[in-house]
This record gives structure tokens, C-alpha cells and sequence, in this order.
């Protein structure tokens, strides 16, 4: 085992005064501090290990270091000493965010050095290694990928391996426009340019492209961006930055085709920087940081900020739709249950017996007549089908009137919906019709105030399935 560090000692002390009004039951976040994007998501050797921007000492952005956990099934979690910190001149303002691959049994890790050059935002980035041979001690390699000529902005390497060789996308701010890096390795050392993968052509694109990750799922070649700068359209981009995907075909020279173009992964007010995995049995397996830039964060106060959303299976379908499914296993998580008969209720809201964390519903669109009905949570936030504007919405509120908004997507053409919600101590995950959508959200309802309700305002709505369970937690020692 690795001794602990001041900062680890730092975070653990921190743990026991935070207030755990919101601190999540069965999501990954730190003991205490800061968290942001996931990073370096593995199987290997027998454990899933999961990395995460960290900041121990405050619940705000700082210089940062690889926190860790790890699991035999994802679904319950230790946490392990921070494994990288920010103490080398070619990272010493950040090891910022990256990837890792089995080499051969070594867990590799490939992150970003991030240099501070001035108070004026000149910064240089660079692709830096870092091995383990027991998955909990690291070893830093230095820098390996320096950014091309004039490039200040390239960042969060995602490697893979495929073709008999390694690969790694980069996003960067070429002239103010996002695009990706596809880089090829013998040896994971010595890294050579292959090609754009893509690249934004106008600023609504986006003036970067943050955290690229690129696989095959279902026979296509899926490119995920987290782009920055991206202008609300609609009901659209509403977040201040986006994690979109493109579909496509990666051919043969390196380069890449793209078939379908930027759709949102998840509609909901906290989801960004998501990275992908393989599981144990070959599934694609995608985790994003729970949270959004520039939001307030009221668990600042609490002494923690961030977290990751589940984990969701990731699938691509004959629609050119991501399916997004939270992973199976999270059923060891169920414990107290309840099966609802198909009920009506109207013009009434009912609260339920129970604080369910888990919840099947299956709404009959076609034969419910209210404007809006749907499920509360508390006095902080309502999910309900608008059945003027024909959308699923999720209403959230809070004392902070910033927070205080929706988001909504368009209700699937069809006579009913299936909802498969995760509603923690402080967030929303909302699953619709097996994955075509999901809206993931941050909420706050108030202590005393988090009874779950049905309601139905001016006429009914008709609830075919109600199968809702209490789930218990994914670290041992909460
Ligand atoms: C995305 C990001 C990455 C960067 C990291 C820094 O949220 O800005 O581009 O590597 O966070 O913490």
C-alpha cells in the first residue's frame, strides 16, 4: 500500500466536516475537495480504476491531481491515494486531463502537463506518461507529445489501441477553432501526426474542443467532443459548454468520414468532459463529470463540489441515435422495493411512502389529459411531461435564481414513455425509452423537503408502471 500524503491526510480530515445534505449515496466524488472530468477509465488486472481531476484542498478549481478509486464490479467503490500530483516543471500548474491503456499488464497513464507561462493566459500544454505496476503507485515518465508549432490550447490525449499500433486524439484551439489530433505510437514514446479527425469550420462550433474520445460501437466510429463557446440554439446548448458526439467511418489512411453530424449526448444541466471504456466483457462504458463550468456550485459550502454521473452503456442505433443505459450491475444496489397497479391520478398530487432512489415509470401519453404531470422531488424539482409543448421537461429550483431554469427535450412520437430515473441525495439522472435520451441534473431540494410526489395539474395522468427501489451505497464506508 502506498502512505498516505499530506494531501490525502488533507482530504481525509476534510471528510469528516462535510456536510453530506447533497454528497451523493451511489455516485463517485471525493471525499472532500474538488472534482471534475473523469480520467484514465480502465479495466485492467482484475479492477476497474477510475481517475478524476481533483483539487484536495478546497471545493473550487486549483492545481490538479489525479484522484482514484477503484472497483471489482463499478458498482462499489474504494478510494485510494491521489495518484499523480502537479510537482514537475512540465506540470506543475496541472496535471490536467488524459487517458489509460494496458500495456502489456502496466497501467499507462497519459495526461496532460499544463505550464502557467505568465498571468496573462500563455500556457503550454503537453502530452506527458505515467506508469503503475501495482495500480496504485505512479511513476512519471515526462512529456512525450509537445503541441504543434504556435498551438497554446492541446490537451486531454485519449489513447487507445486498434490496427496493431496506439493511438491518440488531442483536442486543440487552432485559430480559435476546436478540432481533434489523431496521433499513431509503436511504443506509446514516440508519437507522429496522422491527421484532423475534424475540425470546426465556424465559431458556433466552438474555439475548442476539449476531452475527444473516439471508438467503435455497433459498426461505427463514434467522435465525442466537449466543445467550448458553443451558442444556445432553442432549447439547444443551453449550458455554457456542450458533449456532443458525431457518427462516422474512421478509414483505413487515418482519416475520418463523418456521416452524422454534432448531436448532444444529455440534455440535462450537468454533464460534460464524458470519457469512455471498455468493460470486463466488452461493453462501452461512458462516465462524464456531473457538474457544469461557471454554475454555481452550492456544495461549495458543504466542503465537496463534483461528481460522476453513473455509469451508462453506450450503444449506437439504427436511428443514428447514442443509446445512453445506466450499467445493469447497478441493480446489487437495490434493496427496499415497490410495484405500483396502473393508476390515474388527476388534478392531484400523491405523495409516495417512501424515499425511492431508483424509479421505473411508464407514462400512457395517449390517454392522460393533463397539461402537465409527471414526478416532484421535493421542493426541488419537477419532471413532467408538457403536454401543450409535447416535451419532457425537467424544472429545477433553487434560492439561486441562476440555477432556477429548465431543460427539456421533444416527447418521442409514440403512445407512452418509459422513464428510468436515479435520484440521489443532490442529482437527477432521467433515462428515456432505453437510452434515446437522458437528462442529467444537479438539484437541490431542501432537507426537509425531498418526499417524492405524483402529480397531474388540470385533468389525469395515467401511470402504467410504477417499479421504484431504495438503493444502498457504493462505498463501504458510508
Ligand atoms: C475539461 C477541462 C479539460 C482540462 C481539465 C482541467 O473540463 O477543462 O480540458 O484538461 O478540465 O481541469
Amino acid at each position: 500500500m502506498k502512505a498516505l500524503s499530506q494531501a490525502d491526510i488533507f482530504v481525509k480530515n476534510a471528510a469528516k466536516t462535510v456536510d453530506t445534505l447533497y454528497y451523493p449515496k451511489f455516485h463517485v466524488a471525493a471525499e472532500a475537495g474538488w472534482i471534475n472530468d473523469p480520467n484514465g477509465l480502465i479495466y485492467i488486472n482484475g479492477y476497474y480504476h477510475f481517475f478524476f481531476q481533483h483539487y484536495p484542498y478546497e471545493p473550487v478549481w486549483g492545481p490538479m491531481h489525479w484522484g482514484h478509486v477503484i472497483s471489482k464490479d463499478l458498482v462499489h467503490w474504494e478510494h485510494l491515494p491521489i495518484a499523480l500530483y502537479p510537482d514537475e516543471d512540465y506540470d506543475r500548474d496541472g496535471c490536467y486531463s488524459g487517458s489509460a491503456v494496458n500495456n502489456n499488464g502496466v497501467l499507462t497513464l497519459i495526461y496532460t502537463g499544463n505550464v502557467n507561462l505568465d498571468d496573462k493566459g500563455n500556457i503550454r500544454q503537453v502530452q506527458c506518461m505515467a506508469t503503475s505496476t501495482d495500480g496504485i503507485n505512479f511513476t512519471k515518465h515526462g512529456p512525450v507529445l509537445f503541441p504543434p508549432a504556435g498551438v497554446m490550447h492541446f490537451r486531454d490525449p485519449k489513447v487507445w489501441r486498434a490496427r496493431d499500433s496506439w493511438w491518440m486524439v488531442v483536442g486543440a484551439r487552432v485559430n480559435d477553432l476546436g478540432e481533434t489530433r489523431l496521433y499513431k505510437s509503436a511504443n506509446l514514446t514516440d508519437w507522429t501526426f496522422v491527421t484532423i479527425l475534424d475540425q470546426a469550420t465556424s465559431s458556433d462550433q466552438g474555439f475548442m474542443w476539449e476531452c475527444p474520445d473516439f471508438f467503435n460501437v455497433n459498426n461505427k466510429d463514434i467522435l465525442i467532443t466537449s466543445p467550448q463557446g458553443m451558442p444556445a440554439s432553442g432549447y439547444d446548448y443551453r449550458n455554457l459548454f456542450q458533449s456532443g458526439y458525431r457518427c462516422g467511418v474512421w478509414n483505413e489512411d487515418g482519416s475520418y468520414t463523418v456521416e452524422e453530424e454534432f448531436k448532444e449526448i444529455d440534455h440535462g444541466h450537468d454533464f460534460y468532459a464524458p470519457q469512455s471504456f471498455v468493460a470486463a466483457d466488452g461493453r462501452r462504458i461512458m462516465v462524464g463529470w456531473m457538474q457544469m463550468w461557471e454554475a454555481p456550485i452550492p456544495t461549495e459550502k458543504q466542503g465537496w463540489a463534483g461528481a460522476f454521473t453513473l455509469p451508462r452503456e453506450v450503444k449506437y442505433n439504427e436511428h443514428g441515435r447514442l443509446l445512453c443505459t445506466p450499467i445493469t450491475e447497478l441493480e446489487q444496489l437495490r434493496t427496499a422495493s415497490t410495484s405500483l397497479q396502473p393508476f390515474k391520478i388527476t388534478n392531484q398530487s400523491t405523495v409516495l411512502d417512501a424515499q425511492y432512489q431508483e424509479l421505473k415509470l411508464c407514462f400512457d401519453i395517449k390517454n392522460s389529459t393533463a397539461e402537465r404531470y409527471g414526478l416532484s422531488v421535493g421542493d426541488g424539482a419537477k419532471l413532467f411531461i408538457d403536454s401543450q409543448a409535447k416535451r419532457l421537461v425537467l424544472e429545477r429550483y433553487s434560492d439561486d435564481l441562476t440555477l432556477n431554469t429548465d431543460r427539456s427535450i421533444p416527447l418521442p412520437v409514440c403512445s407512452k414513455i418509459n422513464l428510468h430515473i436515479f435520484i440521489d441525495a443532490g442529482s437527477i439522472e432521467v433515462f428515456v425509452n432505453d437510452g434515446e435520451a437522458s437528462i442529467t441534473s444537479n438539484i437541490f431540494p431542501r432537507f426537509d423537503n425531498k418526499a417524492l410526489s405524483f402529480f397531474a395539474e388540470n385533468g389525469s395522468a395515467v401511470i402504467t408502471k410504477a417499479d421504484m427501489w431504495q438503493l444502498s451505497s457504493i462505498f463501504a464506508n458510508c
